[in-house]
């Protein structure tokens, strides 16, 4: 199988100014190595933060956006376009965040253009996928993460890189999460589909997280899971203090 780096990802969502970014960064920086080099580090700040982000955050931490539109160019106000990110230095973008999807009303298939946009604009694409309560209840879990996962890879670039995450709805932001053993279950199937719908090979290689309600103390029992690549996280990525204790957790280290 093909050798996976483990990725940790901040997603602030509607957090943090300008002022608020450079504190952040200026706290990361005395702590930059404790980021240990076997693993990917990104965050994903407001896109009014992300050309300063690039400048002030340590390097071996990564710049993500947490939204695009899929089209180059045009009358879309108030969007912004996968090139305009790629100048500032982008890397990856999340696509279909649950909370787009929920109240934005992003569709499947616009989420499948949007990974499109992002490829051919150079960046990895962050696919979300994940199912809510009413349909964990219902037992459509498999069934929903599948549907938003070739939807997600129906235009998808041959060979390209894409990250996929998985974050079930309900356990985002609300402090509970499926077991281990149950994300781990979700995850091998939607690589599974991966394997399906693109080939072995790229499914050996294609990252998947688990986010949700992950934090310093539980990100390990994840991140051990054997189809488990790293880590969605957004409340406690907001302090530098517990972004780099999940990173040294996720690395093999002791959590202080
Ligand atoms: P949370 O959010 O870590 O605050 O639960 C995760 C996410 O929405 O990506």
């Amino acid at each position: 199988m093909a050798l996976r780096r483990p990725l940790l990802m901040g997603n602030w969502k509607m957090n943090k100014t300008v002022a608020e970014t450079r504190a952040f960064a200026e706290a990361l920086a005395r702590e930059t190595s404790a980021l240990d080099a076997s693993a990917d580090y990104a965050v994903c700040p407001p896109f009014t933060a992300l050309s300063l982000a690039k400048v002030v955050f340590p390097t071996r931490v990564a710049v993500g956006a947490q939204n695009v539109h899929e089209a180059a160019s045009g009358a879309f106000t108030g969007e912004i376009a996968a090139a305009m990110l790629k100048e500032l230095g982008v890397t990856y973008v999340l696509i279909g965040h649950s909370e787009r999807r929920q109240y934005f009303h992003e569709t499947d298939a616009a989420c499948g253009r949007k990974v499109a946009a992002v490829q051919a604009a150079g960046m990895i694409p962050v696919l979300c996928v994940g199912e809510n309560e009413a349909e964990r209840d219902a037992g459509e879990t498999e069934a929903v993460v599948e549907r938003q996962t070739e939807a997600g890879l129906a235009e998808a670039a041959e060979g390209s890189a894409i990250v996929i995450a998985y974050e079930p709805v309900w356990a985002i932001g609300t402090g509970k999460t499926p077991t281990p053993a149950d994300a781990e279950a979700v995850i091998a199937h939607i690589r599974a589909v991966v394997e399906r719908v693109k080939s072995v090979d790229f499914a050996a290689s294609v990252r998947i997280l688990y986010g949700g309600s992950v934090k310093p103390e539980n990100i390990r029992s994840f991140t051990d899971q054997p189809n488990i690549d790293g880590a969605l996280v957004g409340g406690a990525s907001l302090q530098p203090e517990s972004f780099v204790a999940m990173a040294v957790a996720m690395t093999g280290g002791e959590v202080e």
